[in-house]
Order: C-alpha cells, then structure tokens, then sequence
C-alpha cells in the first residue's frame, strides 16, 4: 500500500519524506489555504521535495475553466496530479486531461457509481472521503470495500486512494479493504508507529540494561 501524505506544510512533507516512507502527497484548497502561501509556489516546493504524485485541486467548476487550471498546475512539475472534483465537469475536465498525458486525482466521491464513472474517465487515482462519510454515520469503509470489487471486476486500473482518513485503524481497515493508497495527515502517519506494549516493553529493558550495566 503507497501512504501520501495530507497536508500542503512543507516542514512536515520533508521530515516525513526523509523517512523513505512517504510515496506522494495530497493537498486541496483547505490545506492550501493553511499554508498561507501563493499557490503554485507551495506545490512547486513540494514537488521538489518527493518524487511521487503530488495533487494539486482546481477551484474552477465549469470545464473551460478546470482544463486550463488544470494545465497551469500540470505544466508546475512532472509529478503534479491535477485534482478535479467529482462532479459532471469534472469528469469531462478528468477525460480531456488523461487524454493529454496528465495525472488526475478525482476527488469529493461518496458514491460507488461516481467511483465507476471516474474510472470510465480514466482517473489516475479515485478519493473516496472515508471520514467524512463516518462523520453522517455512514460507512466509509464499506465504500472502499465497493469500489475495490466493482474495479477488479472490470479490470479498472485506476487507483483507489482512501481519503479523509482520521485514525490509525482507517489505515489499517483501508489495506484490509484493498485500497492501493492512503492519504493521512502527518500526526496519523506518526501514530502507526506507536503501541502502549511497545513504549512499556521499551522502558522494561533499558531499565534492566542500565542495571546490569549493559553498553553496546
Ligand atoms: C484528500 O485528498 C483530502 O485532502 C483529505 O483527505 C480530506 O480530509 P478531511 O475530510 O479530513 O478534510
């Protein structure tokens, strides 16, 4: 399973990218936003900072307008996914932009089907919004498990990227689930890494190693 990191703070992408472990990044308007930079400025310092898909969102919602954002952000740096919103332009914008030899991201998907026409417009990537969907006690999870099974009967390779992702066990159920991606923010990357079993397991021995005067 890849792991993108979401967020568009470039402190957190370069220690997170320093660790190996990081194989793309995804950011929207929101994060942008946080970031409090000019736009192309952010995504073209990400870029640099990792080699894999860095998607970067349109704010325009009609198709003229998303294929020429999308082109400016394509034209940023090789590595730029463009995301588009799951909406009908979108998916004619998603269409126009693979055909080009552009990475797209569509984004904002709730639903089986509207994964099934991303895929039949060629989306590089699908993001179903897990999260977001749990937040009105529905089942994000379920999704995954939908959308994973409708690909691999049709043979789709468009890849299946869970969004809004707030805990440790998203992760853990989206892999289960078959997803090809994860997007996380940097504190939920950093929390796989911790057990309670770990961290007590860890004091037991340095506290006997310090008694037996052990040194390595
Ligand atoms: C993914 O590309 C989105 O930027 C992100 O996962 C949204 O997460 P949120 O629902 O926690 O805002």
């Amino acid at each position: 399973m890849k792991f993108f990191v979401d967020t568009a703070n470039t402190d957190d992408i370069s220690e997170l990218a320093a660790t190996g472990l990081i194989d793309g990044v995804t950011t929207n308007p929101s994060l942008i936003a946080k970031a409090g930079r000019p736009f192309t400025d952010v995504i073209k310092e990400i870029c640099d900072l990792v080699e894999g898909p860095v998607s970067a969102e349109v704010v325009a919602t009609e198709y003229d307008g998303m294929i020429t954002e999308g082109r400016k952000l394509a034209a940023i740096a090789e590595n730029v996914a463009v995301k588009l919103p799951l909406t009908w332009d979108g998916l004619k914008a998603c269409k126009t932009l693979t055909g080009e030899g552009t990475m797209v991201n569509v984004t904002l998907c709730f639903s089986a089907n509207q994964a099934l026409l991303a895929a039949k417009a060629g989306a590089t990537f699908i993001s179903p919004f897990i999260g977001r969907l749990d937040d009105i006690n529905l089942d994000g999870m379920e999704l995954i498990s939908d959308i994973r099974q409708i690909y691999d009967n049709y043979l789709f390779d468009t890849e299946i990227l869970a969004a809004s992702i707030r805990t440790a066990n998203h992760v853990k159920e989206s892999a289960l689930a078959g997803a090809d991606v994860a997007t996380m923010p940097p504190n939920v990357i950093k929390s796989l890494a911790t057990h309670p079993l770990t961290d007590k397991g860890l004091a037991a021995f340095l506290a006997d190693a310090e008694k037996a005067g052990i040194k390595v």
